[in-house]
């Protein structure tokens, strides 16, 4: 009998705790409903207590997150109005002394635990989940991968030339965001292609290039401001720069196929830096495109080149080319435009030398690859 009323005890004793500690969070304002406004409009609730990042996202409302939440790249940048708790360490890294006192913000390091009113330009609202079946592979260069999507019907995805993919890997301990250049044209419909370079250890990389044919993906975007859109803002006398390092090439591979489908007249030039012959990619695709159309002009250069890739074109380093190329054409660089896609670094040195030389800061685009 005593032993009953011990567990009687006991078990009124947990129930009791149990009701204390819900009724203690939602005091403090861990569980329960919140409020999450965008542009004083759109507007839903939500569980306390998550990324504001995955909220948005089960909300359709998808943001940039090249980093996949960690707090390094910075793309996920939002204005907030009200709410959002304080700054964490890795924002206050991450945004300028002017962005956080305008109120910017990074979506995946905001908890949802009180009301939040948010800004995002229309654009961003543009993001959405699609399906795409993987319909053919390629391999252009040594560990890259071009990947040819379907959509599947029903599905769409309107993008600019330069812009990005991003796609999801749910493994058991966390879901892996990646983001992918889309290479193709625009022009293409109900179609897009993704080179993609294998990274040793890589978690997306490795898992893209064991895809098969037949293969059913979740994406989602397009994403990303190193674009262009308008053809029509071009003349015969704009000049556009296009330097790309490595598998930097896919989104220029989109801007140049875009624009020359456009009737593109001004001056395009791409410079592609990779390490050897193995790594170079679309060479004779571009070399033919040189002869059709005089205004694009294509320059490899392979910083490595070995005896066996019989090299006789550019060496070194592409902003070395770069370089030279800009010291034989001052005319009309202030007004050129400049893409810039591949290794931090090479990016870093491409736009001081770009402005070094005439280029307006404003005139310079970049989308690096790492964060
Ligand atoms: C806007 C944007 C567009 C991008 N577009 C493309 C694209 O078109 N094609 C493409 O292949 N990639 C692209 N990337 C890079 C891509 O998102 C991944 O970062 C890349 O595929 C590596 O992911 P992973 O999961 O395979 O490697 P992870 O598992 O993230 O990394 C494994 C290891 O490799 C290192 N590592 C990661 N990336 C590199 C690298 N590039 N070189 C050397 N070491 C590395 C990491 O530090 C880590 O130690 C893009 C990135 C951004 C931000
Ligand atoms: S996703 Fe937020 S900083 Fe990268």
């Amino acid at each position: 009998m005593t032993l009953i009323y011990s567990i009687l005890a006991i078990s009124i004793f947990v129930l009791l705790l149990c009701g204390f500690i819900v009724m203690t969070g939602k005091l403090l304002g861990q569980s329960g409903e919140i409020e999450v406004s965008i542009n004083q409009k759109n507007e839903f609730k939500a569980n306390r207590g998550l990324k504001l990042l995955e909220v948005l996202a089960a909300n359709k409302v998808y943001l940039p997150a090249a980093c996949g939440g960690k707090g390094n790249c910075g793309r996920c940048k939002i204005k907030v109005l009200a709410g959002g708790g304080y700054l964490t360490s890795l924002e206050k890294l991450c945004l300028t002394d002017k962005e956080q006192s305008d109120g910017f913000r990074l979506a995946c390091q905001i908890k949802t635990r009180e009301n939040i009113k948010i800004n995002l330009p229309e654009s961003m609202l543009l993001a959405h989940s699609f399906k795409a079946e993987l319909v053919k592979i390629e391999t252009p260069a040594f560990r890259i991968k071009t990947l040819h999507f379907k959509l599947e019907e029903g599905e769409k995805l309107d993008f600019q030339a330069g812009q990005y993919v991003q796609i999801t890997r749910s493994l058991p301990w966390e879901n892996v965001i990646r983001a992918y250049s889309i290479s193709s044209s625009p022009d293409l419909e109900n179609e897009f292609s993704l080179d993609v370079q294998l990274i040793e250890g890589g978690i997306m990389s490795s898992y893209l290039h064991s895809l098969e044919v037949g293969t059913k993906l979740d994406f989602c975007g397009p994403f990303g401001d190193m674009s262009v859109d308008d053809s029509s803002a071009y003349n015969e006398h704009s000049i556009l720069l296009l330097v790309a390092g490595g598998v930097g090439l896919a989104p220029m591979r989109s801007i140049v196929s875009s624009l020359i489908n456009k009737g593109f007249k001004g001056k395009l030039v791409l410079l592609h830096g990779v390490r050897s012959r193995r790594n170079l990619y679309c060479e004779d695709e571009y070399r033919s495109l040189m002869k059709k159309h005089p205004e694009f002009e294509y320059i490899p250069v392979l910083a490595e080149p070995s005896l066996e890739d019989g090299w006789v074109g550019k060496t070194g380093l592409v902003t070395e080319t770069l370089e030279e190329w800009l010291n034989s054409n001052k005319e009309g660089l202030p007004s050129a435009e400049a893409f810039l896609c591949g290794p931090s670094a090479m990016m870093e040195a491409a736009s001081t030398l770009l402005r070094d030389k005439g280029v307006a800061a404003e005139h310079i685009h970049s989308d690096p690859f790492s964060f």
